[in-house]
């Protein structure tokens, strides 16, 4: 099958994290020394893990620092404070924040507490906050079976931005064993939209194991629709899949 974007396939999630961390590590190094923080868009949920490892294994071989880096995280769970453990900004800091040399001023993720009243205000802070920044240099993304990416599921508008989006029913159930049963996990959350992700000069989607072949090969080859958020993808100028073999198995 031909896919409308660059595929990467990798023996597995360990040497994929692996080439990606050097990459950004090579990006971060060459943005600071043209005088300005590089700014990186992350991610959350389970594929990630691997290249936080790589990162602070790098970071702690003195061959990455995050002193002038800009974060801004995808999401958040709305109803979350910042301290309950499943919140992005927890898991955030113990899979990598807590381990580098991060200015805590330069972290930037949604308030899952900010109440309804102020909540379009703190969305639109928050894209105003990524501009200010000088916009997302890099880009991380994972693929929800939704073929989300962000929280963006399907029906979310190619132009939208940050906002309060309703979790799919899939979502709720994919993440209800970390929450200890479906009725914990939040219905909302607040997530950059497709508009804001798609604005990144570099984006590296990452998916792994064989639960994910199925989206990954609709998201590469099929119809570039809001109904699989990922196809926007195919429209960017520099947008590239990290996959293990498992998730690459349909292509
Ligand atoms: C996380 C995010 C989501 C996840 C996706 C895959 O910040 O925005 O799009 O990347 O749900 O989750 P995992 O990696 O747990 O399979």
């Amino acid at each position: 099958m031909t896919e409308s974007l660059p595929v990467r396939i990798f023996p597995d999630r360990t040497a994929a994290s692996r080439t990606l961390a050097e990459e950004v590590a090579a990006l971060v190094r060459s943005i600071n020394d043209s005088g300005r923080p590089a700014v990186l868009g992350l991610a959350t949920g389970r594929t990630p893990l691997p290249f936080y490892a790589e990162l602070i294994r790098l970071h702690r071989e003195g061959k990455l620092s995050f002193a002038r880096v800009v974060t801004f995280n995808l999401d958040e769970y709305l109803g979350l404070p910042g301290n309950h453990p499943e919140s992005y900004r927890a898991f955030m800091q113990k899979e990598l924040f807590g381990h580098v040399d991060i200015p805590v001023e330069n972290i930037h993720i949604p308030d899952g507490m900010v109440g309804p009243a102020e909540l379009e205000a703190h969305c639109a802070a928050y894209e105003e906050a990524i501009r200010a920044a000088g916009g997302i240099d890099f880009q991380l993304l994972g693929i929800g079976r939704t073929g989300h990416i962000g929280f963006n599921e399907p029906g979310s508008p190619r132009e939208s931005r940050t906002r309060r989006v309703e979790l799919d029913p899939i979502t709720r159930q994919d993440a209800a064993p970390a929450f200890g049963g479906l009725e914990h996990v939040p219905e909302y959350a607040i997530s950059m939209g497709c508009g804001t992700i798609l604005e990144a000069r570099r984006i590296a989607l990452l998916a792994w194991g064989s639960a994910k072949a199925g989206i990954v090969r609709e998201a590469l080859t099929g119809p570039v629709t809001d109904q699989v958020s990922a196809s926007f993808l195919q429209d960017h100028a520099d947008a590239t899949f990290y996959l293990d073999s498992e998730a690459g198995a349909e292509l």
